[in-house]
């Protein structure tokens, strides 16, 4: 008889365990996600194009769908190490609170002061910019967090660090905004009058408080206008999920110490940065016939780029400027009600996690938010962690995934991922406890309306 070890309540890695490569996901795919194009030629982009706006090594690993191991550098290592491994937490306290057989279980993300996965790529996009001796990085930041960490990121290698945060949460979260000016970022509110596409945005929307696709465009114009400086991004590019799939390899390193297998994997979905790096190697492993897994999208009702967008090509800005990405998309112009989930505001998804969904590999699911934000009450009330919005998306999830459990007496293991905390989150918190928080959800008029503006080309027609 074997005797089951008994699983502690946060699963540790030793340093000396941490991934030493990041896993390429597109590598084990059969079908490899589209190719970014030229808007101009609608030729995909190639190396030396997208190299006026991106780091050199940050395009080989933006193009490469062959390697499946792409070591990490030892200089980016040791930074990790100064907030990795993270835990991997057995949520006792939520699964007797809930009463379910389920074993559920969370990564957390949120142990650094950026307060969330960002910094996983961050650092690495820094590294490769700091590699080509560049002066700086330029970005665009929407909540916040992204910002953050890129800061922490440039300051630690001393590099110049330009972010563009959407105007409304420039103007709600000034902490936010110190915390990136306090790590050496200059931080403008977007869209703004210091470049043309900002210029021309204010122009055709006067008093606009902004968004993530304004702020790209406002980043990509001063990186391609400013010598020394390259554009960098906190979600959706293929080599963001890349890097980001530290989180599954850890996952999966803690699980298999004490043979766990999952049946369930989680995560919110904004540009789908983590969870694709949380689900890649379990994804992989599904692609290579080794094992199966569900693996779940959790997206708000509000932006529900999966669940009600189209599979097509679209800009990944609102002012045109970027590469088309074939992904589910609502339209570049769709401007998402000022849900408090500000990481999950994007009109867009990854064109790996697109693919994947569209191959019926993932699932996908909408909550409003103030459904999320009791999941995330119950949670920090029994675990103690004060979760972010993005992440109580997948928390509310994993709860009724686990009650489906209780309600067939299955015993499933669960795995979501709390990327953050919500201590800057807080007004929405206020709103909730208020009781005056609402909830938005375009309707089908207005979806379609944002998709008319999709480019029009053959095999590209939205229905
Ligand atoms: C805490 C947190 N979770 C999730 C997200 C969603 O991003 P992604 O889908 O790229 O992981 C964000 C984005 O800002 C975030 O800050």
């Amino acid at each position: 008889m074997t005797i089951e070890p008994k699983i502690p309540y946060k699963i540790y890695l030793s340093e000396d365990e941490m991934p030493k490569n990041y896993y390429n996901v597109r590598a084990d795919m059969k079908k490899k996600p589209a190719p970014l194009l030229n808007p101009g030629t609608l030729e995909p982009m190639t190396a030396e194009e997208l190299g006026g706006v991106f780091c050199d090594e940050l395009v080989q690993q933006e193009l490469n769908n062959t390697d499946q191991l792409i070591p990490i550098p030892q200089d980016i290592r040791d930074f990790y190490k100064m907030y990795r491994p993270s835990p991997l937490v057995r949520a006792y306290c939520l699964e007797e609170k809930l009463g379910t057989p389920a074993k559920i279980y969370y990564k957390f993300e949120g142990n650094n002061t950026s307060g969330s996965h960002k910094l996983n790529s961050a650092i690495a996009q820094a590294y490769y910019a700091k590699k080509q001796g560049l002066k700086g990085v330029t970005t665009e930041t929407g909540a916040g967090q992204w910002g953050t960490a890129l800061s922490m990121a440039c300051a630690y290698l001393d590099l110049d660090c330009k972010v563009y945060m959407v105007k409304v949460s420039y103007e709600q979260k000034p902490f936010r905004r110190e915390v990136m000016r306090t790590y050496g970022a200059s931080v403008t509110p977007s869209p703004s009058e210091t470049t043309t596409v900002g210029r021309k945005i204010l122009a055709e929307h006067p008093g606009t408080t902004g968004s993530l696709g304004c702020a790209i465009s406002e980043a990509v114009e001063t990186a391609t206008s400013t010598e020394g400086y390259r554009y960098v991004l906190g979600s959706v590019l293929s080599q963001v999920l890349l890097h980001q799939s530290i989180i599954g390899q850890e996952t999966m390193a803690a699980m298999d110490k004490y043979n766990i297998d999952p049946d369930i994997i989680i995560g919110c979905a904004g540009g789908g940065s983590n969870l694709g790096g949380l689900i890649s190697p379990f994804m992989g492993r599904k692609l290579r016939g080794e094992n199966d897994y569900r693996f779940i999208a959790v997206e708000p009702k509000s932006c529900p780029s999966l669940t009600r967008g189209q599979y097509v090509y679209d800009f990944c800005d609102t002012g045109k400027v970027c590469p088309l990405a074939k992904m589910y998309t609502l339209g570049s112009g769709f401007i998402p009600s000022p849900n408090h989930a500000g990481g999950l505001r994007y009109h867009g998804m990854s064109s790996i996690v697109s693919e994947l969904y569209d191959e019926g590999l993932i699932e996908a699911r909408s909550y409003e938010q103030t459904e999320v934000f009791e999941a995330a009450e119950e949670f920090a009330r029994c675990e103690g962690i004060l979760p972010a919005p993005e992440s109580s998306h997948a928390i509310k999830a994993a709860i009724d995934e686990a009650l489906k459990c209780k309600e067939n007496g299955e015993e499933k293991t669960i795995v979501f991922g709390l990327t953050g905390t919500g201590y800057f989150d807080m007004v929405a918190y206020q709103q909730y406890n208020d009781k005056t928080m609402s909830d938005y959800i375009p309707t089908d008029d207005e979806i379609r309306d944002s998709l008319s503006g999709v480019p029009q080309f053959p095999g590209n027609e939205t229905k």
